[in-house]
C-alpha cells in the first residue's frame, strides 16, 4: 500500500512542481505575474496579431507555421494570408524574420533571438516583466532601459502602442502578447491535457475489471 501510494505522488509530483513553479521569473526583484491562459483563444489570436506587427521584423519564430498557428488559434487561414504573412511567404512557412540576424547584430550591437521557445528559456512571468519594464534613459543609444534586462540592445517597440492605449490596456495587450509567445513554446499544451483526461478516464474505467479479474484470480488461494 505504502509503495502504491508514493507511486501515485511520483507521478503527481510533475503536475506539483508546474503549479508552484509556473509563478517563478528568477531573481527579479519586482516580478509580475503573466495573465497565461492557453484556452482563452481571443487572448492568443491579439497575441499573435501583436507578435506579427510588432516583433517578427526583427525576430524570428522558426519553430511555429503560419498554417500551424491559424489551426491551433482558429483564425481563418484565409486572414493569415492577407493579413499576416510578410511579402513573399507561404501560408506553409516558418515564422522567419525578414532582416538579416547578422546585420541587426551590427546594427543594435546583438542579435535578437528566436522567440519561438522564449517563454521557456526564461519563463512567462520573465517575458511580461520584461516588456513592461521599459524606462526612459538617455544615456541609451534609443533612450530607453530596461529594469528586467539592464542595457539591453532592443528599443522600446511597444512605445507607441503604450503611448495610444490607457495603462490597464496596454498592460492587458502585454498579456496577450505573452499569452501567444507562451503558445509558441508548447504548442500541444492543450491536445496533450486533452487527451491526458482521457486517458486517465480510460485507466479509471480499465482500474473496475481489472480489480474484479484480480479477485477472480486469487480467490481460490487466498
Ligand atoms: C528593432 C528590432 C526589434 C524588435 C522590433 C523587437 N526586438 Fe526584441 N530584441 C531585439 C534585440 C536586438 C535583442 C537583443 C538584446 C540584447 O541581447 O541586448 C532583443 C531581445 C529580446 C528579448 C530578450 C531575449 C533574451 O532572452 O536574451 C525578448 C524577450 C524580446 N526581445 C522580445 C521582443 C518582443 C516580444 C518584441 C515585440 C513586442 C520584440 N522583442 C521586438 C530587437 C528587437
Amino acid at each position: 500500500m505504502k509503495k502504491l501510494i508514493a507511486l501515485v505522488l511520483f507521478a503527481l509530483s510533475p503536475l506539483v512542481a508546474q503549479a508552484s513553479g509556473g509563478s517563478e521569473c528568477g531573481e527579479l526583484p519586482h516580478c509580475l505575474h503573466a495573465p497565461v491562459n492557453s484556452q482563452d483563444t481571443a487572448s492568443l489570436q491579439t497575441g499573435a496579431k501583436l507578435f506579427l506587427s510588432y516583433c517578427a521584423g526583427c525576430h524570428s519564430a522558426k519553430y511555429i507555421r503560419y498554417e500551424r498557428m491559424a489551426k491551433d488559434l482558429q483564425i481563418d487561414p484565409k486572414l493569415v494570408e492577407e493579413y499576416m504573412l510578410f511579402a513573399g511567404d507561404k501560408i506553409g512557412d516558418q515564422i522567419t524574420s525578414r532582416t538579416p540576424v547578422n546585420d541587426q547584430a551590427k546594427w543594435f550591437g546583438a542579435p535578437p533571438p528566436d522567440l519561438s521557445l522564449e517563454t521557456r528559456l526564461r519563463s512567462p512571468n520573465w517575458v511580461y516583466s520584461y516588456l513592461l519594464s521599459f524606462y526612459p534613459d538617455e544615456t541609451r543609444p534609443y533612450g530607453v532601459n530596461n529594469k528586467v534586462f539592464k542595457d539591453v540592445a532592443m528599443p522600446h517597440v511597444m512605445a507607441d502602442l503604450e503611448a495610444d492605449l490607457k495603462p490597464e490596456e496596454y498592460k492587458q495587450a502585454v498579456g496577450d502578447l505573452v499569452n501567444f509567445m507562451s503558445y509558441m513554446g508548447d504548442p500541444v499544451k492543450n491536445e496533450r491535457e486533452n487527451l491526458g483526461v482521457w486517458v486517465l478516464i480510460f485507466l479509471f474505467i480499465l482500474l473496475i475489471p481489472v480489480w474484479f479479474l484480480n479477485k477472480e484470480y486469487w480467490k481460490d488461494i487466498k
